[in-house]
């Protein structure tokens, strides 16, 4: 692990303007999109970034051409020869992501079978796929489970279906999107995901020919075709990443223009932002485009001095404020004066993260009672999913292990806020889901060195 470390010496604040592309959340999935057309594809602003790869790779041993376009961030995906991979060449992407389980409706469409890895994918609760199986199922497909991944045929064809998830889980809305926009027949699904990630899935298929329609209350309906082809698209900005280099500009008292970022996607996030005390400046797209600023759109996060607030809050689907806020967020919760309260509703085990903060001075103490009024599939079932931060902790050195994607960014925000230096272990799964990571602390002014 000696060349996945890396020395951060911290404690000084981060100044300077960074870039956020596509966000990685839509990005994967409008690649899975491609398969189901039959002309080439075009997705601009792509992030380099380890997920992108895997679904390269995903890609590339079903027999679609990946190039680089001819712009920086331009991805050309050709599917016109789509074709079955074996086994172990579908293995070895076992274990590196959650995306291979969103190719069963494409590849039902395309080649009439599927097999799908093991999924991999951040630690952060059991992460089941019941709600995907159920609704491929319902649309005709044959899932036979074995131990080495799931294998997949759909002997009838597909055929649109009346669902509804148990919750609004992103992927198993991507999942329906994928599989219905080219079954047979019309597709209702009840208690659908409405994230601007998925959204902007929406627009990517209605680009390739699909005839999807939004509801009011999270109703998607889906109007099957025969044909769909490829697309040209620009992905919505990455909103994790924004909200991550924020609280990076909060938590070390800096100041951070992260170019790209869309306030749209983000509303809920900048109003937290600003009750506990940040400041920010939203320098829209548009004002940019009539030349005011001269610039490409963005937000400016700052922290202006004296005191940071303490808040209650709680994660949750969209409109909610985001599960992935939550870890970069809690460690500039760390710096507020008085009591926050921290109630996770999406994922059960997603605050194992605090013990390293502890380490490091904070004071995170985590229970299994719900603190807070959202409903939440957790309370009474022994998941430690509220925490309560007391600040402000002065933070100061220690040695980490990145634990996941988002709680390892957490932790390298901590190292750069606290005093003295620290070692960040396991740092290169930043890679994953931060485009250029280290370049951009660089620019930003932070102290920080490979061994
Ligand atoms: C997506 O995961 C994102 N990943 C996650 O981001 C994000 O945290 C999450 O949505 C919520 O916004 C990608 O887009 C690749 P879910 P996904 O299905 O689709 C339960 C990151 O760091 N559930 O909305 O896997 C599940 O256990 C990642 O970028 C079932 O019970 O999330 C969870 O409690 C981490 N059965 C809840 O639903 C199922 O079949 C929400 O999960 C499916 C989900």
């Amino acid at each position: 692990m000696t060349d996945d470390v890396l020395i951060v010496h911290g404690g000084t604040p981060l100044q300077g303007q960074i870039r956020v592309r596509g966000a990685k959340n839509l990005v994967s999935k409008a690649m899975v999109a491609a398969l189901l057309g039959e002309s080439p594809s075009r997705l601009f602003d792509v992030p380099r970034i380890r997920d992108v790869e895997v679904v390269r790779g995903l890609l590339e041993i079903h027999g679609v051409k990946v190039s680089d376009g001819v712009e920086d961030g331009e991805l050309v995906m050709d599917p016109t020869n789509v074709e079955s991979a074996s086994t172990d060449e579908i293995n070895v992407h076992a274990g590196s992501s959650r995306i291979p389980i969103l190719l069963c409706g494409p590849l039902l469409h395309r080649l009439g079978h599927a097999f799908i890895p093991d999924l991999g994918g951040c630690h952060i609760g059991p992460r089941p796929i019941d709600f995907h199986i159920k609704a491929l199922r319902e649309f005709g497909a044959v899932v036979d489970k074995t131990p080495e991944g799931m294998h997949l045929s759909a002997p009838n064809g597909l055929h649109g279906a009346k669902l509804e998830l148990p919750y609004p889980s992103v992927g198993a809305t991507e999942q329906v999107l994928l599989t219905a926009v080219r079954a047979e027949g019309v597709t209702e699904l009840r208690n659908a995901a409405i994230e601007p990630e998925i959204i902007d899935l929406i627009c990517v298929l209605q680009k390739m020919g699909a005839i999807i329609t939004v509801h009011t209350d999270r109703v998607i309906e889906i109007q099957g075709v025969p044909r769909l082809y490829g697309y040209e698209h620009k992905p919505i900005p990455d909103r994790i990443e924004a909200a991550s280099w924020a609280a990076a500009a909060l938590a070390t008292r800096g100041e951070i223009e992260v170019v790209g970022a869309r306030q749209a996607d983000m509303m809920t996030f900048l109003n937290v932002f600003r009750s506990i005390g940040g400041e920010l400046k939203i320098t829209d797209d548009r004002v940019a485009r009539a030349g005011v600023t001269g610039a490409e759109g963005g937000i400016k996060f700052w922290h202006p001095g004296g005191e940071l607030k303490a808040v209650a809050l709680e994660t949750d689907v969209h409109p909610g404020f985001m599960t992935d806020w939550q870890q970069p967020l809690v460690v500039a919760l760390t710096q507020a004066h008085g009591i926050s309260i921290m109630h996770e509703t999406v994922y059960e085990q997603r605050l194992g993260y605090t013990e390293a903060l502890n380490q490091m001075g904070a004071t995170i103490q985590v229970y299994r009672d719900c603190l807070g009024g959202t409903p939440c599939r957790f309370g009474r079932r022994n998941f430690m999913h509220s925490a309560v931060i007391a600040g402000p902790s002065k933070l100061h050195a220690a040695d980490l292990i990145i634990p996941d994607l988002r709680a390892g960014f957490a932790h390298l925000i901590a190292a750069l806020a606290a005093e003295g230096t620290s070692r960040v272990y396991g740092v290169n799964l930043i890679n994953r889901g931060y485009e250029g990571f280290e370049a951009k602390l660089a620019a930003l002014g932070a102290h920080v060195e490979r061994p």
